[in-house]
């Protein structure tokens, strides 16, 4: 079967900039952590479905860390663009920043990177295009990406080891000196 024909990182670069509304806002004035998720993963199928040219679904939201907060007022962007593709998922990047428009600053608030499946009519994985890279940035993402997936994946293996491994008195044991109190008569 012929592969589809590749499209370039430019061809899908997406921006979405919104204004933070005071309904937007949390009681300690600062914008919820979960209107910038929704835009992020908004953004991200924009920006997916434009290379897939088909409908995609999200799979995980990768490093989500909102180091600096967002107040109302401010002009938040969303740059998204391809970072890497598989058979039928793809990662897209996404650059967050807020600025504050009276003053002029500008602030990198996150970068996050999405796992998105391009669907068929039949709600089944499709295949996507190929990515066609002409910088050293694209080509450094790509690598990136994968990289990225394959720690994601032996930590995720790790993880459940440790899961399997313990037992209630190891925990009991990792437990002294947290500031918990575990109230149960493990006899
Ligand atoms: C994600 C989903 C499509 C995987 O379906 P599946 O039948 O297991 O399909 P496959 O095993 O063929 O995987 C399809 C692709 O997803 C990738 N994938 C599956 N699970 C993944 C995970 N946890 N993290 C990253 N990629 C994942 C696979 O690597 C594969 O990529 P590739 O085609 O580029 O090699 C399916 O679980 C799904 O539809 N989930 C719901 C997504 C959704 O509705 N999101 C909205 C949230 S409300």
């Amino acid at each position: 079967m012929a592969d589809l024909q590749g499209k370039t990182v430019e061809y899908s670069k997406t921006t979405i900039t919104e204004l933070m509304i005071p309904s937007y806002a949390n009681f300690g004035g600062k914008i919820h952590g979960g209107i910038l998720l929704s835009l992020i993963d908004k953004v991200a199928y924009a920006c997916a479905s434009k290379h897939a040219g088909s409908y995609c679904v999200t799979v995980s939201i990768d490093n989500v860390e909102f180091l600096q907060p967002v107040e109302v007022g401010e002009l938040v962007s969303l740059h998204a663009s391809v970072n890497y593709v598989g058979n039928s998922s793809l990662v897209v990047g996404i650059k967050v920043t807020s600025e504050n428009v009276k003053i002029g600053t500008v602030k990198h608030t996150n970068t996050s990177y999405v796992t998105m499946v391009a669907k068929d009519d039949d709600d089944k994985p499709t295949r996507v295009p190929p990515l066609i890279m002409e910088t050293k940035d694209e080509i450094r993402r790509f690598v990136e990406a994968m990289k990225r997936r394959e720690l994601k994946l032996s930590f995720n293996e790790k993880m459940d080891e440790t899961k399997n491994r313990l037992d209630l008195n190891q925990a009991l044991d990792i437990l002294k000196g947290q500031r918990c109190i575990a109230k149960l008569d493990v006899g």
